[in-house]
């Protein structure tokens, strides 16, 4: 059993989804475990562009089992447009290819309100969240009060639970001014999906404990990315949910004894969306302006742009030592293609004393100096490159330098959104 996590490891928008769908080639089943459809995992096929939110990356590809764990929150109407969205475009989805857990979450629609709700009236002091009601559903979860999937086969069941969450949801709606929820009129909206999200519904725990399974090999795919997860990212600007490697386990019931290897995804340099701390942020700058434009660092989700910087080592260090990174893939090598010198941060200059790590203070955190390490850029294109011995000297050098101050050897080195784009310096499933 060679099961693998991919996580992310800096803020998002790494490259999860593309480095999942080609991993997804020598997996058997691929899970998602957390997050929601604030995530955004884009893959390109020779001249396909899929966007995936909700669905495992895993489902692009033939003879593959795809699984929605229980540690995800599922919005049932925006999963059924994904769905219709992909059919179209020729991927074939039944319950063959996609199961669900009965117990994962739903975000219903007052939780995306509320979600939006928050955001207008935090003003300079909103997350910058998705807007998809993934914070408000979370809190439901442990606020024990939610709808979960199993809960739509029984009509007197589901009217309780949800009598449940509008009791505390319709006090909320009061105090903003807004209209109340009749538990009629979500269930009614629930009665008419219900049908067709609840084919997927399995008891997934089962279905990834049995003795059949333990010959295949099991891909987690992780959203979000390690600094948005709610315990030991840049607090209070993250998403809700656990996004490091070990949320695999508990947010799919396979235990934590049979994940092998963890690959963290690392950007060749640093995005974020959404607002909080960016200690590398490039700010009105050239280099900003480079990494924006030429590695289109648009959300995918929101289309907000991503504000850009240098890689953050520090950061990175902390993130690979969290998940207990095996190995990392760096991507989007090709976008620092041209740029004449490159920076490393390796550590924080704050109020005079020097840190290797991020302190969890945000105070703190906006006074902070970045100190760098300074490389030679490279003139050639990177673009396409498949094998090391064809990357220039000093793109190696800079590959060289992450590796030593993450403490992570690269397992892949991506250089361009196709999935064929790949260099494979070591197969993370057979290590
Ligand atoms: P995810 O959320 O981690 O799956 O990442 P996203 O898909 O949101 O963002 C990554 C973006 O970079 C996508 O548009 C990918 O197609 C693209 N991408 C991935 N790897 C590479 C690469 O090596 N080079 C370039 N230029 N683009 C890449
Ligand atoms: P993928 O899987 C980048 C950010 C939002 C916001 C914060 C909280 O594509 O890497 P939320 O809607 O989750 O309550 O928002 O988290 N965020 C992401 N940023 N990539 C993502 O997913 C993200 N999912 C959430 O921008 O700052
Ligand atoms: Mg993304």
């Amino acid at each position: 059993m060679n099961n693998l996590v991919v996580v992310g490891c800096q803020w998002g928008d790494e490259g999860k989804g593309k480095l999942v769908d080609y991993l997804g080639d020598k997996a058997d089943i691929i899970v998602r475990f957390q997050g929601g459809n604030n995530a955004g995992h884009t893959i390109v096929t020779g001249d396909k562009i899929f966007k995936l939110s909700l669905l495992p990356s895993g489902i692009l590809r033939d003879n593959k089992l795809s699984i929605i764990g229980n540690g995800v929150v599922l919005d049932p109407w925006a999963l059924k447009k994904e769905i219709d969205s992909l059919e179209n475009l020729g991927i074939k989805i039944s319950k063959k290819n996609l199961m669900i857990a009965e117990n994962v979450s739903l975000i219903l629609p007052f939780h995306k309100e509320l979600d939006k709700l928050r955001e207008e009236i935090a003003g300079g002091k909103k997350i910058g969240t998705t807007g998809r009601g993934i914070g408000p559903a979370y809190e439901d979860k442990v606020g024990r009060r939610s709808v979960r999937l199993s809960d739509l086969n029984n009509p007197e069941l589901l009217r309780e639970r949800l009598e449940r969450s509008l009791a505390h949801h319709n006090i909320l709606m009061k105090g903003y001014g807004k209209s109340e929820y009749s538990v009629f009129e979500v269930q009614k909206k629930l009665d008419e999906i219900s049908h067709f999200i609840s084919k997927f519904s399995t008891c997934v725990w089962q279905e990834l404990n049995q003795d059949k399974i333990k010959d295949q090999t099991i891909l987690f795919e992780g959203a979000q990315g390690s600094l948005l997860d709610v315990d030991f990212g840049t607090y209070p600007y993250v998403t809700s949910s656990n996004t490091l490697a070990p949320a695999a386990s508990i947010g799919s019931g396979v235990s934590a004894k049979e994940v092998k290897t963890v690959l963290g995804i690392v950007k060749a340099y640093s995005t974020r969306v959404g607002e909080g701390p960016f200690p590398t942020e490039l700010i009105n700058d050239q280099v900003g302006d480079h990494l924006s434009s030429v590695g289109h660092e648009k959300g995918t989700v929101t289309g907000r742009d991503r504000r850009c910087g240098w890689f953050d080592a520090a950061l990175v260090k902390q993130t690979c030592t969290l998940n207990g990174v095996d190995g990392i893939a760096l991507t989007k090598l090709d976008v620092l293609d041209g740029l004449k010198e490159l920076k490393i941060c390796i550590g924080y200059n704050i109020n005079n004393k020097f840190y290797n790590y991020l302190p969890s203070s945000i105070d703190l955190a906006k006074k902070i100096e970045p100190i760098y390490e300074v490389f030679k850029g490279w003139n050639e294109s990177t673009v396409g490159v498949t094998s090391l011995e064809r990357l220039p000297k000093n793109a190696i050098s800079y590959i060289k330098a992450i590796e030593k101050s993450v403490g992570c050897p690269a397992f892949i080195i991506s250089t361009s959104p196709d999935r064929d784009d790949i260099i494979e310096v070591q197969n993370p499933f057979e290590r």
